[in-house]
């Protein structure tokens, strides 16, 4: 049986259809029920309490751990998690990192994530980590505005970098949970191209078939609107990375090549088959 946790989010959703669909046992975790593919068991379970994966991981072979914006409640102790998956007996665990604890080490979040890879690395586990760079699934910000007025309103329009489709991280995962040869693997994985935000709404507005205006926000505008939903400093922390990618994060990694066998999806295949969002 595999343990996959936020298993109703943007990555966990396909990797549990993914491994739903190739025959493989799932117990999909999150805190809230949610429709699931036919045959996986959904346990109820918050990261955030510091035992609360343990009765999910009995039995378990393999665990993909992704570790939710949670991580800095102050009940957290993800680094803990690593050492009930040894004790129950898990084999393979996947992290889900970020490619900033490579390309930014520091501010609280990559380092609280760098400790839980570290733990990762000394446990006795086989372990595989994968280090993305941003969604395309974070254009579903703009999904009520181009609904209810066809608009993308964002900073830094002409800036990009190399988002990923979820889908892809999900399939890589899989690959990782299931093949022997990720095993020792630290992969950073990007899109395909760097593409801007006023790219992506032309790439909305082909998906729907209609037009959508794109809108450059200030960068105050943007920290005031991200703030409502995170933390103040993380919101200014992302806008320093989608104002000003530095060489690392504007690099196309090879690594979704190199565990799939294609290459990453380009964002216009995300919009297409994400339209219902944004009609
Ligand atoms: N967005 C980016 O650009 C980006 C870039 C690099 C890395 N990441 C990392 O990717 C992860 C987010 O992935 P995602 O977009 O797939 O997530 P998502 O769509 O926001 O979904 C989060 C999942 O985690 C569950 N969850 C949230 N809080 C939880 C808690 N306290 N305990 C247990 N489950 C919890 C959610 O279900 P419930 O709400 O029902 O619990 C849901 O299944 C984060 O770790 C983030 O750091 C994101």
């Amino acid at each position: 049986m595999i343990v996959v946790t936020g298993a109703t989010g943007n990555v966990g959703r396909p990797l549990t259809l993914a491994l739903a669909e190739g025959g493989q046992q799932v117990t999909a975790v999150s805190r809230h029920a949610a429709q699931l593919p036919d045959g996986v068991r959904h346990m109820a379970a918050d990261l955030t309490v510091p035992t609360g994966l343990e009765p999910a991981l009995a039995g378990a072979k393999a665990l993909f751990l992704l570790l939710s914006g949670d991580l800095h409640a102050a009940t957290a102790r993800p680094a803990d998690i690593i050492g009930q998956a040894e004790a129950a007996g898990v084999r393979r665990v996947v992290l889900l990192s970020t490619q900033g604890v490579a390309t930014r080490p520091f501010g609280a979040t990559r380092i609280a994530v760098r400790a839980v890879e570290d733990a990762l690395r000394e446990s006795s586990l086989e372990w595989a980590i994968l280090r993305p760079g941003g969604f395309a699934s974070n254009a579903l910000w703009w999904a009520e505005s181009v609904r209810t007025q066809r608009l993308v309103a964002a900073p830094f329009g002409d800036v990009g970098v190399p988002i990923i489709d979820p889908v892809d991280i999900a399939e890589a995962a899989a690959a990782c949970l299931l093949e022997d040869r990720h095993a020792g693997g630290t992969y950073e994985l990007t899109g395909p191209q760097v593409i801007t935000p006023r790219q992506q709404a032309e790439a909305i507005s082909a998906a729907l078939g209609s037009p959508v205006q794109f809108h450059d926000l200030t960068r105050d505008e943007a920290k005031a609107a991200m703030a409502r939903s995170m933390p103040a400093e993380l919101a200014e922390d992302t806008l320093t990375i989608l104002g000003s990618p530095n060489p690392a994060e504007l690099r196309i990694s090879p690594d979704v090549q190199r565990i799939l066998g294609r290459a990453p999806h380009p964002f216009a295949a995300w919009a297409a088959r994400n339209t219902a969002a944004f009609r």
